[in-house]
């Protein structure tokens, strides 16, 4: 399967030209934010709009969880979120914060949306653990610079973590140390 039908963004180390950073707000999402949210989510990772709304519903209501968007003018350009899971009994990923789900909209790639995202929810695990944990992809190479510039290193590698299989086959469990907010 290709990186394209994997829903990856292509991996362009060195772009041609570069586009100012975006003037991107991060906020925890609020219900109101969920809609446009799972639009971008569905254009950008597949699946129905419908099946994004419930989810990212689910994700606002945990206990131990934030889902953050990033806005420009007030549009939603990214998503992610961030939420504490215990040990799984099955692959013995530990427990602690987990990044999930980043997303940026095409157009608006590549201008530090994703870099925004994932210092507040690395914020928000300082502010509870003394470590935060990501899943990625071995073919998510655009994901894997992304967090390896701001400190996550490879801990383990596997086909899945936390009993979510990768998609692409394999991929890396990665750890960090939480930012101080
Ligand atoms: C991965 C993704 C979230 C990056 O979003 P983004 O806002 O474009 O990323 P940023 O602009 O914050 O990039 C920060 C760094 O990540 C790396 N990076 C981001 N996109 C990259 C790409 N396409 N190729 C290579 N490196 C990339 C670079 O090191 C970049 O720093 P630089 O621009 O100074 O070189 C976005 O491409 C996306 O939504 N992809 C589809 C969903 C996905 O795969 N999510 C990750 C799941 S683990």
């Amino acid at each position: 399967m290709t990186d394209k039908a994997l829903r990856f963004a292509p991996y362009v180390p060195r772009p041609p030209e570069r586009h100012a950073p975006a003037s991107a707000v991060v906020a925890e999402a609020t219900g109101d934010d969920v809609p446009a949210l799972a639009v971008l989510q569905a254009g950008a990772r597949g699946g129905s709009a419908g099946d994004w709304e419930d989810r990212i519903r689910r994700a606002r209501s945990g206990e131990r969880s934030l889902v953050v968007t990033a806005k420009v003018s007030g549009e939603a350009v990214g998503y992610a979120n961030v939420a504490f899971l215990p040990e799984h009994p099955a692959d013995r990923a530990p427990a602690g914060s987990y990044l999930t789900g980043v997303t940026v909209a095409p157009a608006w790639r590549r201008r530090g949306v994703a870099r925004l995202l994932t210092l507040r929810r690395m914020e928000w695990a300082g502010e509870r653990d003394s470590a935060v944990w990501c899943l990625i992809s071995a073919r998510n190479r655009a994901s894997l610079d992304l967090h390896r510039q701001l400190g996550f290193v490879r801990v383990l590698f596997g086909a899945s973590f936390q009993g979510v299989a990768f998609t692409g086959g394999e991929g890396w469990l990665l750890r960090a140390a939480p930012r101080p907010s």
